[in-house]
C-alpha cells in the first residue's frame, strides 16, 4: 500500500493543566529529609505542582481538554470516543473518563478508563490511532492525567520528591486523505516488573480497611534502582525500535519528547539516538513526573513555546510501572499557536 493510501490519524490540539501550588524542593526539605542538590542532581526536579485535596482527575483534566478543543476547532458533540488514561481517577467507578464525558456534554462519545501508569498517554494514543485507522472513529479525546498527591506518602523521600499533578489532553483524528500523523508505534508489557513500583491496597486483594490504612498501604511503593535499570535501556531501546520501523534516525527527528520520571533516563535515551538536547522536551525540571501527564503536557508546552510546527517529526517514548512501555514515531498535525 503506499503511503498516501492509507487513513491516517493525527494530533490535532492539545491542552494542559497544571495546579497553580507550586511546591520546591526546599518546601520538600520542610516535609522530609531530603535536600534541593541531592533531587537536582539524582532527578532533574527543580519543583512540581500539588493539586489542592479533594481535587478529582477529572477536575484537572478538564482546562487541558478546553485547550485542546480550542486548538483543533473541535465541538463536543463530534467526539466519539474519550480515553482517560489515569492511574488516579476520581473514584475506582464509574471511570474518570465517564465524568469528563457528562462535564464536557460529549454526548455522542462512548467513554473508559485506561491504567498503564507512566506509559497510560502513549497507549491511549495508539489505541485512539487503531479505532480511527479501522475507519469507525473519526475525533478521540486522550487524556493522560494524574493527581499522584492522593497516593503519595508524604512522609517517605523516597518517592515523595518525585511526582507533581498535572493533566494533558490531546485530540487524536482521522487526517484529510494524503496527510501524514501517526506513522507507527511499539508497545510492550512485563508483568514481572509490577513488584518494582505499586500500590498494596485498595484493590480487590487488599481492599482498604483500618488496617490498610494504618499500614499506608494506599501509597506508592518504588523500588527505584531496579525501575531506573529497566527504563533505561528500555526507552533507548524502543526509541530506536520505533525509528527504525519507519526507516528513520535521529537525524530525522525534529522533536523527542519522552516521558518525564528522571533527566538521566532521558539524557541515557536522546544519547542512544544520537538526539542533540536541543531537539529535547524537557519540562521535569518544573514539573516533576506527572505520570500520565508528562508528554501530553511536554507537547502542548512544545507547542506554546513554538518548538513544533505542523509536518515536524515528532519522536515520543516512555516507561513505567507495570512495566509497560511504548514509542510512537508521528508527524505533527495540529495549527500553531
Ligand atoms: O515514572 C515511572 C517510572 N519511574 C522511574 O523511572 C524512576 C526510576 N528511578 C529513579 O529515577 C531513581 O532510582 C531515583 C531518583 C528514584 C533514585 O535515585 P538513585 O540514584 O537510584 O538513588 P537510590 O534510590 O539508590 O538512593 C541513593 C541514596 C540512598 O541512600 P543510601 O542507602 O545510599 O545511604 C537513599 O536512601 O539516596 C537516598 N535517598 C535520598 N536522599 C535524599 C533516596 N531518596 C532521597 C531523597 N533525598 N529524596
Amino acid at each position: 500500500m503506499k503511503i498516501e493510501d492509507r487513513i491516517y490519524a493525527g494530533i490535532t490540539g492539545v491542552g494542559k493543566f497544571f495546579p497553580e501550588n507550586v511546591v520546591t524542593n526546599h518546601d520538600m526539605e520542610k516535609r522530609v529529609k531530603t535536600n534541593h542538590d541531592w533531587i537536582v542532581d539524582r532527578t532533574g526536579i527543580h519543583e512540581r505542582r500539588f493539586a489542592e485535596p479533594g481535587t478529582g482527575a477529572s477536575d484537572l483534566a478538564m482546562p487541558a481538554i478546553q485547550q485542546a478543543m480550542d486548538m483543533a476547532g473541535a465541538k463536543p458533540d463530534e467526539i466519539d470516543c474519550i480515553i482517560c488514561c489515569t492511574i488516579t481517577p476520581d473514584t475506582v467507578f464509574p471511570s474518570a473518563s465517564c465524568l469528563i464525558q457528562e462535564k464536557m456534554g460529549a454526548t455522542n462519545a462512548w467513554a473508559f478508563d485506561l491504567s498503564a501508569a507512566c506509559s497510560g498517554w502513549v497507549y491511549g494514543m495508539v489505541v485512539a490511532d487503531s479505532l480511527i485507522r479501522a475507519g469507525s472513529h473519526r475525533k478521540v479525546m486522550v487524556v493522560g492525567v494524574d493527581v499522584m498527591t492522593a497516593i503519595l506518602n508524604m512522609n517517605d523521600r523516597n518517592t515523595c520528591v518525585l511526582f507533581g499533578d498535572g493533566a494533558g489532553a490531546t485530540l487524536v483524528e482521522r487526517l484529510p486523505d494524503g496527510e501524514v500523523g501517526i506513522m507507527d508505534s511499539v508497545l510492550g508489557s512485563d508483568g514481572a516488573g509490577g513488584k518494582h513500583l505499586y500500590m498494596p491496597a485498595g484493590g480487590s486483594v487488599r481492599p482498604a480497611s483500618h488496617e490498610t490504612v494504618e499500614a499506608g498501604e494506599h501509597y506508592v511503593v518504588q523500588e527505584g534502582k531496579a525501575v531506573f535499570r529497566a527504563a533505561v535501556d528500555g526507552m533507548a531501546k524502543i526509541s530506536l525500535e520505533v525509528l527504525e520501523r519507519i526507516g528513520a534516525t535521529g537525524d530525522d527527528v525534529d522533536l523527542f519528547v519522552p516521558h518525564q520520571a528522571n533527566l538521566r533516563i532521558i539524557d541515557y535515551a536522546r544519547k542512544k539516538a544520537k538526539l542533540p538536547m536541543s531537539k529535547v522536551m524537557v519540562t521535569i525540571d518544573k514539573y516533576g513526573n506527572t505520570t500520565a501527564g508528562t508528554i501530553p503536557t511536554s507537547l502542548r508546552i512544545a507547542a506554546e513555546e513554538k518548538r513544533v510546527k505542523k509536518g515536524d517529526m515528532v519522536l515520543i517514548s516512555t516507561f513505567g510501572a507495570g512495566f509497560t512501555w511504548g514509542a510512537s514515531a508521528l508527524r505533527w498535525s495540529a495549527p500553531s499557536l
